[in-house]
């Protein structure tokens, strides 16, 4: 067996996650040379032997991944083992006998056992470095905590074995190209630079609309709801890219810092005022892709009197000298009209008098179905009469397959590399609990909103509007 390089543990690995997601990307960073740990541990309650194991991952690596290579796969097995056992420091001690020096353990589990997994490995002994340049890494997925107080408690619970540098949050999102992207974009070019304020930016809308349902998934959904499930993580996380300082050097703690410094300027949202800043909706029956659907209440496994949000939606103020005033727009649902996802920076207008009112620019980096970034400016329309007319500069972001990895594949080298500059910091973590807190009080006992399946959310999202605003429609520029 070959035993060069970190060992790499799965604890969960039996779970959905790792057959759909880690495995997958594990498979795939093999095949393409990447991936440098020596032995993979499956570790989980099931009473398997490698063999079974090995099955189970096989069967599934055939639906997931698109050209699966039984050569590849013969060679990958080689590396891997598998381990029964609970959570407990006993039992968990019996890893010991594969890991011996560096190793990361992915905790691919229900959310509820993080805790109790990250102690019992610390109790067993296995966070502890095994020399003083060794590493022992722990990769947690999300949610970190259902509310501030339970990602408080989550943070204590490991605190007393794993330090921060220790510690990966998964948040996919940040492994995505496009999403990395907004931030080399935003301080590689100098253009942006002297518009990026409260002088010249208006309003930023962040749009991440579903047309997927359940899929299967009700026993978590039906107790997280979109704001928990999108809100609080990735588009908090797409947000303080738009809004942080500048950092000074591409350098993980940096970054961090200012990543938290912006979440801690954004204003609490007061309990009592929660409808002026969120708004909750809950899809019923409709259309999405000329498809009748029903409605979230009839989706097997939800009660019908679930309260449920199925799609969120945000007004976040800044309070600093760069966004003081600013509306920073956040919504996400599911069974929407359209998959589609875009961050849309508007610019102010120019002032009415010269060529009408509420010409402005705006800035949008779209993420899906396609990804790229469209100026949108005004020219001259050809003719004799000075009149205007709308410039649409596009520009892809990915052209063909070029760098063609997954998020996960994208974290996972970086976990193995130990670059934790797309992991969540817990202060950031905290903080983006801090600002959804008073809404997740607010809403649950509170009905949200209808919206049908296939519709662009509820009509009650417009509230949230200032002034002249309006969301953007899904698909603007497909
Ligand atoms: C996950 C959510 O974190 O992100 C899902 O739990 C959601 O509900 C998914 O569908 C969206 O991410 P992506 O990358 O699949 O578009």
């Amino acid at each position: 067996m070959n035993q060069t390089g970190s060992t790499f543990v799965i604890l969960g690995a039996t779970g959905d996650l790792t057959r759909r997601l880690l495995f997958p990307a594990i498979y795939r960073l093999f095949v393409q040379g990447e991936w440098n740990a020596g032995q993979i541990v499956g570790y989980a309650m099931e009473n398997w032997d490698r063999s079974r194991f090995l099955q189970h991952l096989e069967t599934n690596l055939k639906i997931f991944v698109a050209d699966f290579d039984p050569e590849q796969w013969a060679q990958l097995q080689t590396r891997i083992a598998y381990q029964s056992g609970d959570l407990t420091a006993q039992s968990l001690s019996a890893l010991k006998t594969y890991v011996t020096q560096d190793a990361i353990f992915y905790l691919g589990l229900p959310p509820q056992l993080f805790a109790e997994a990250a102690q019992g490995l610390g109790k067993a002994g296995l966070h502890q470095p095994p020399s003083s340049t060794g590493f022992r890494r722990l990769v947690i997925e999300k949610p970190f905590g259902w509310d501030l107080a339970s990602a408080k408690e989550l943070g204590s619970a490991l605190a007393p074995w794993w330090a921060e540098s220790q510690v990966f949050r998964i948040d996919h999102f940040l492994g995505k190209d496009t999403v990395q992207n907004v931030l080399v974009f935003r301080f590689i070019n100098r253009l942006l630079a002297s518009i990026w304020d409260s002088q010249h930016i208006a309003q930023v809308q962040i749009t991440y609309a579903e047309t997927l349902g359940l899929e299967g998934r009700w026993q978590y959904y039906d107790k997280a709801g979109a704001l928990r499930d999108m809100l609080q993580n990735h588009l908090m996380q797409l947000f303080t890219l738009v809004a942080m300082e500048p950092p000074s050097e591409w350098d993980a703690d940096i970054l961090h810092n200012h990543k938290a410094e912006v979440l801690r300027a954004v204003r609490s949202i007061p309990l009592d005022q929660v409808a002026d800043f969120a708004v909750a909706g809950q899809y019923t029956a409709g259309k999405v892709n000329s498809q009748a659907v029903p409605g979230y209440r009839q989706e097997d496994g939800i009660r019908a009197d679930s309260m449920t949000e199925t799609y969120a939606a945000l007004k976040l103020y800044v309070d600093n000298w760069r966004w003081h005033g600013v509306p920073f727009y956040l919504r996400s649902g599911k069974r929407m009209a359209a998959d589609y996802a875009e961050i849309a920076v508007q610019l102010k207008a120019v002032p009415a008098k010269l060529f009408g009112a509420g010409l402005s620019n705006w800035l949008v980096f779209r993420m899906k179905p396609e990804e790229a970034i469209d100026l949108v400016m005004w020219a001259k329309k050809p003719g004799m009469d000075v009149d205007t007319e709308q410039l649409i500069l596009t520009a892809p972001y990915k052209k063909s397959q070029e760098s063609d990895y997954s998020a996960y594949e994208q974290l996972l080298l970086d976990v193995l590399k130990g670059d934790q500059s797309a992991f969540p910091r817990f202060d950031e973590v905290e903080e983006a609990w801090r600002i959804v807190d008073p809404v997740l009080q607010a809403w649950a006992n509170q009905k949200p909103e209808e919206y049908p399946a296939g519709s662009e959310g509820p009509a009650a999202q417009d509230r949230l509007m200032d002034g002249p605003f309006s969301w953007r429609p899904l698909k603007a520029f497909s």
